[in-house]
């Protein structure tokens, strides 16, 4: 059994070689024995990059001069909705930067989605009133995805110029009181963020019992005042991530393209180290270079069809099976 204590957790961020290795096999083990093999997929619709938001670390915040924005239209986002239905997608997350703008579009297209297609819908458009989490709710929503970023709140200041620790937190709770499946999660390796830190990320999640985990390294875009900054060692991704999964048990980890865009084999090594969750791009190609919430993200020329087989390879080459289900948090 291992040990969980505060201590031990900040020991084990830091672990190397062995004691590594040791951690994501006994993650790996724990995820199999309540996932077996399988591995959920998402379709991420990134609809638009407008937002009105100045994050420090984000390629599309608000500063950025140097983007054309856009937005696809709700017409389209259906007829996207509908392919992806038919590519055998049974969730699909929409995303885009934090506007209201769109917020009545929303609402249709969750009406239209819950009506024609039996899928699960993921909504990640950050910040809103408890009111607008309501009618999405209502409409049909299934889950929400709005990340904490960091639970230091020091740290969580400095990065967010716009924003609230106290209005971020109540937001999730809002989430998790209209019955929304709830996921948030966190950067790690962000500019003066401790070891100390990350394990009390862990134990945030822990405490509140969110559904999902979403964390990835911080990664530069060098249109942000973090350009200059360093990433971190994929190591430190794959530890938080066994300790995620060796803490929380039966949340839904997605295996990120951050991840990948850190290290070539970062999603067969999330698959191996707790994750049991892949995220695929499922933005039309032409957009998503407008999309780069940092630097060399990938799959920014892939058309959808080719973007699905990379996915699938990943997951083979992990040892695992791509299934299309759901993918609900499972009861334990
Ligand atoms: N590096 C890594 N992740 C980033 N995100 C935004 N900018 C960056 C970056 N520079 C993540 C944030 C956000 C999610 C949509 O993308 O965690 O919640």
């Amino acid at each position: 059994m291992l040990n969980y204590s505060f201590k031990n957790l900040v020991h084990l961020l830091e672990s190397k070689n062995e004691e590594h290795l040791n951690l994501r096999k006994k993650a790996n083990q724990l995820t199999e024995k309540i996932f077996g093999k399988k591995v959920f997929l998402r379709g991420i619709i990134e609809f638009s990059n407008i937002c009105r938001k100045d994050c420090l670390y984000c390629g599309i915040r608000k500063s950025n001069k140097n983007l054309v924005r856009y937005f696809i239209k709700k017409e389209d986002i259906k007829e996207i909705i509908k392919n992806s239905y038919q590519d055998g997608f049974r969730t699909i997350v929409l995303q885009s930067g934090e506007v209201e703008i769109f917020d009545r579009d929303i609402t249709e297209i969750i009406e239209f989605t819950r009506k024609n297609f039996d899928m699960a819908i993921t909504l990640s458009l950050g910040e809103r009133k408890r009111k607008v989490y309501e009618e999405w709710k209502k409409a049909g929503a299934d889950r929400y995805l709005l990340r904490i970023e960091t639970t230091n709140r020091e740290l969580f200041k400095r990065l967010h110029p716009d924003d609230d620790f106290d209005n971020r937190l109540r937001s999730l709770l809002y989430l998790k009181e209209l019955g929304y499946e709830t996921g948030t999660g966190v950067m790690i390796g962000l500019p003066g963020q401790t070891y100390e830190d990350l394990a009390k990320d862990i134990l945030f999640f822990k405490i509140y019992d969110f559904d999902m985990l979403g964390v990835g390294p911080f990664l530069p875009s060098f249109e942000t005042p973090l350009k200059n900054e360093k990433k971190p060692d994929f190591e430190l991704v794959l530890n938080f991530l066994a300790l995620l999964r060796l803490i929380t048990g039966n949340t839904n980890i997605p295996a990120t393209t951050s991840m990948a865009t850190l290290d070539k084999k970062g999603r067969e090594k999330a698959l191996n180290s707790g994750a049991n969750v892949i995220m695929l791009n499922y933005t039309p190609a032409q957009y998503r270079h407008m999309y780069q919430l940092y630097d060399e993200k990938i799959c920014l020329r892939e058309d959808e069809k080719n973007t699905f087989k990379l996915t699938e390879n990943v997951v083979r080459r992990a040892g695992k099976i791509l299934v299309d289900e759901k993918g609900d948090r499972v009861k334990l």
